[in-house]
């Protein structure tokens, strides 16, 4: 076999051939199914949006209509999966609690029937259904409440946040949702969607594939930093701390989250969105002291590290859009996550079209021939 270079990160290497999705990152240009997310996020909705990621065209009104309808009948989780969450500790993360409640749906739906479309049907309108369900259900039986049932007459959107909160959310507010779910629909190859399509490769269930993915999200350098910003903002406290805050992360070499990526070496353009939309909501609801703070970190980062190609990432304006909807702090990702069940079926839907297990190989750097020494002697 031919010997091949160690790339940490794999970075560089396709590790699939896909048309899901698009990105330049010298440009920050991002589209999905060759549609720019500029164009989306103006002029489509989430639902439409995963319909074409996991079909791969736009649906005629008739095909949203139905698609629409059968992800508002499967909104409803089983009791017995609402009595598996009342047994979590309150304490313990929301991305913990979806990732159990995730793989917990394959115990009821999974039989890998993976050649029968209409088995891939239900599974995608399921996990699109049913996992902000489940993210709500574990807000509120961790603050001690019975989980709400979701609003038939309420759209995918504006149903999450009534859930969350027991109140019919602000039309507007609830568009601004939709709007920030489109955004995080996908992103071509990145480390939840590499686990995903890792997972799907061998050809277990949707609920396991989801379940990996979600776990992948978590980590602060991915899906994780969105929750991490806020901290920091909070951290920081006023706009004049921001210079000496940026000088001592520079001087230990420590990450600034929400900040940097492996694509985009420009500022990412669903921040330069999700910024626009962080506007939208302040001068409709109210400032926030944190977006302040957040501007001049902006800018001394840029000027510190742009010259690396760090700019803000997705990440770092979400927090401060998902603050003013109230959604609490760690329940970020795992909104992060609603959305990008739909990337992640996309991937699936394509892993299974041309499917060859994943079974990269090592560079291996240990010895041969070790003696076995006996416990005694060691
Ligand atoms: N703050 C300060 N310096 C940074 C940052 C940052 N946020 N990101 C990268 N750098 C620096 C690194 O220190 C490194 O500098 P060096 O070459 O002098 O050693 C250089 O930029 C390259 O950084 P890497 O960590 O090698 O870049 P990589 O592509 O492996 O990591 C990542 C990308 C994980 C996103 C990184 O930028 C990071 O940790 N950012 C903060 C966490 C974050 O916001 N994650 C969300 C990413 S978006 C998403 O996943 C949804």
């Amino acid at each position: 076999m031919v010997a091949c270079e160690y790339r940490p990160g794999l970075e560089g290497i396709p590790a699939a051939q896909s048309s899901v999705s698009f990105v330049d990152g010298q440009v920050g240009r991002l589209e999905y199914r060759g549609i720019p997310i500029q164009e989306l996020a103006e002029k489509s909705t989430f639902l439409e949006t995963s319909y074409l990621l996991i079909w791969g065209k736009l649906p005629t009104a008739e095909e949203l209509r139905d698609f629409c309808y059968e992800i508002q009948y499967h909104r409803r989780v089983k009791y017995r999966i609402r009595d598996m969450m009342k047994c979590f500790p309150e304490s313990g993360h929301p991305m913990d609690a979806l990732q159990a409640s995730a793989a917990a749906l394959g115990l009821f739906y999974s039989r890998r029937a993976l050649d029968d479309p209409a088995y891939i049907r239900a599974a995608v309108v399921r996990l699109l259904a049913k996992i902000p369900t489940m993210v709500a259900a574990f807000q509120l039986i961790r603050k001690g409440n019975d989980p709400v049932t979701p609003k038939d007459d309420l759209d995918y959107a504006a149903n999450f946040l009534y859930m969350l909160s027991e109140r019919e959310p602000d039309p507007v507010a609830a568009h601004i949702f939709d709007t920030c779910l489109t955004l995080h629909a996908e992103h071509t190859m990145n480390a939840s969607t590499f686990s995903a399509r890792v997972t799907a490769s061998t050809l277990t269930d949707p609920y396991a594939i989801v379940a990996s993915a979600v776990g992948t999200l978590a980590g602060p350098l991915h899906g994780g930093a969105n929750e991490e910003v806020i901290e920091m903002l909070e951290e920081i406290g006023s706009v004049e701390k921001v210079r000496p805050f940026v000088d001592a992360c520079l001087a230990r070499k420590a990450k600034i989250p929400g900040f940097g990526h492996r694509v985009y070496k420009v500022k990412d353009p669903r921040a330069t969105i999700l910024q626009k939309l962080a506007e939208d909501l302040f001068a409709r609801f109210g400032s926030d002291m944190y977006y302040d703070i957040a501007l001049e970190l902006e800018q001394i980062v840029s000027q510190e590290l742009g010259p690396k190609g760090i700019y803000p990432n997705v990440d770092f304006y979400s927090g401060l859009v998902y603050r003013r909807l109230g959604i609490p702090n760690d329940l970020f990702t795992p909104v992060f996550a609603i959305a990008r069940v739909a990337g992640w079926l996309a991937h699936w839907k394509e892993q299974l079209e041309a499917n060859r297990i994943y079974r990269p190989t090592q560079v291996y750097a240990g010895y041969h021939d070790q003696a076995y020494v006996p416990i005694e002697a060691r």
